[in-house]
């Protein structure tokens, strides 16, 4: 699927969101998947992969390390993983746009002999690396890049790992789960302390492949004990993605007469904070036919006045990648909005503090960047002007983009909507077909 260079987004007026909509599949669980699966012994089954160009490349990632991957007619992944297929790569591995790909196959490649070089596009090359490469550096593992070893491309040498006891110095689920897939192959157990809860997919997932892992709750946070050994192969059903979800959740919420069902949402440890926010500013949220086995419901959102509210805290990790899409439901609610405690939107694709306060003030919306957050000044319903917004090549902030487009007083344009490829590429057809 070719995405356009730019999209011209015109506003929904009197046409409300309807329906029913999923989300592409989770794009964490995806990359999850794609890795356990190639770690595990035998075949695994993968339903509902993101389709999204992140996800594409730590499928090519796993396949040039060893793994055979094969399509069914339906569209499902087959993974032929397993300890002694893995091997050195014979060329640079290209994680694309993706932070969680190559912090993920940081951890996954220091168990593998030989020598692994990780690149990734330009907003990769600036992306801290250290976080990943000092506890795998604990491990044995040798890892290296650019400045003094912290940006990428990272060189690792892989092999003979130790187990080691890692307390993440920033809330990272990145962090644990390159950890943790290190620990796998290692000599003796790893525990990962995290101070505040993040997205707990890769301790869920690893327990379902037979991995001898325990969580232990301490505190606000967790600990995470993994003892080495092997994976089963099986069976992963991918759910659909909260983060893209909640693009839908805020134009559901904000564009008047809209009524919505998001269906088979993850909507697990560290993944739903977003909802939350929404129900604190007065949205009309509802979960419907919960399965607390796969952490996944359907979500009933209607359209309705939001408050203000303030953001902030240990609910922050559970909720990062979604203050973009927040920002613009602050901005259509009545009062000022708070987003606090959220240096890490720093380091994202883009400096995510910068480019949701450009896309605010592009559409006349009062934002204000602070050191650790933003600051956004609710227009209480008004519409939002027509205008341009540059994404700066991050998915979220052009998905943003176009929420807010439905609820401005003109067009807009936004530039470089083809970062959208990388975790939605539908999301225009997906638009189109529920607004009515
Ligand atoms: C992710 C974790 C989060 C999130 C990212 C995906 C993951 O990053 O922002 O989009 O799949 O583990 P951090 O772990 O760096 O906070």
């Amino acid at each position: 699927m070719t995405v356009p260079r730019q999209l011209r987004v015109e506003p929904a007026g009197e046409r409300p969101l309807t329906g029913r909509l999923r989300a592409p599949g989770d794009k964490s669980i995806s990359h999850r998947a794609l890795l356990i699966g190639a770690r595990a012994e035998g075949r695994s089954r993968i339903r509902g992969l993101s389709n999204g160009d992140d996800v594409r490349h730590t499928l090519e990632a796993v396949q040039a390390l060893g793994a055979g991957a094969d399509k069914s007619a339906q569209g499902e992944i087959y993974i032929d993983g397993g300890q002694s297929r893995l091997h050195e790569p014979e060329a640079v591995i290209d994680v694309g746009n993706s932070g969680t790909g190559i912090r993920l196959l940081a951890g996954f490649v220091a168990n593998i002999d030989g020598l692994t070089v990780l690149e990734g596009d330009s907003s990769i090359a600036r992306r801290p690396m250290d976080r990943v490469a000092v506890p795998l550096r604990l491990m044995g593992a040798r890892v290296d890049g650019r400045h003094q070893g912290s940006l990428p491309p990272l060189v690792v040498r892989g092999g003979g790992l130790h187990g080691t006891e890692y307390r993440l110095p920033v809330p990272s689920a990145q962090v644990k789960s390159a950890v943790l897939l290190a620990g796998l192959g290692a000599d003796g157990p790893t525990t990962v302390h995290e101070g505040v809860p993040t997205r707990a997919h890769t301790e869920e997932m690893l327990a379902a492949a037979g991995a001898a892992i325990e969580v232990r709750s301490a505190g606000q946070g967790a600990s995470v004990v993994l003892s080495p050994g092997p994976l089963q192969a099986g069976d992963i059903d991918v759910p659909a993605d909260p983060s893209q979800a909640a693009f839908w959740a805020v134009a559901a919420c904000t564009v008047p007469g809209s009524d919505v069902v998001l269906e088979d949402v993850y909507v697990g440890r560290g993944r739903a904070g977003f909802l939350d926010v929404l129900v604190r500013m007065g949205a009309r949220v509802e979960l419907l036919n919960e399965d607390p086995v796969r952490h996944t419901a359907d979500i009933h959102v209607q359209a309705g006045p939001l408050v203000a509210t303030h953001v902030g805290g240990a609910e922050v990790p559970s909720l990062i990648d979604e203050i973009p899409v927040l920002c613009v439901a602050a901005a259509l609610a009545e009062g000022t909005t708070t987003f606090a405690d959220a240096a890490e939107l720093r380091v994202k694709e883009t400096d995510r503090v910068a480019t949701t306060v450009a896309l605010l003030h592009a559409l006349g919306v009062g934002a204000e960047p602070r050191a650790d957050g933003i600051v956004v000044t609710g227009r209480a319903g008004a519409p939002l002007s027509g205008g341009t917004v540059d994404s700066y090549g991050d998915h979220r902030i052009a998905m943003a983009a176009a929420v807010a487009a439905l609820c401005a007083g003109g067009p807009v344009t936004v530039k470089g909507w083809d970062a959208t490829a990388t975790s939605y590429p539908s999301f225009e057809e997906d638009m189109f077909r529920c607004l009515t």
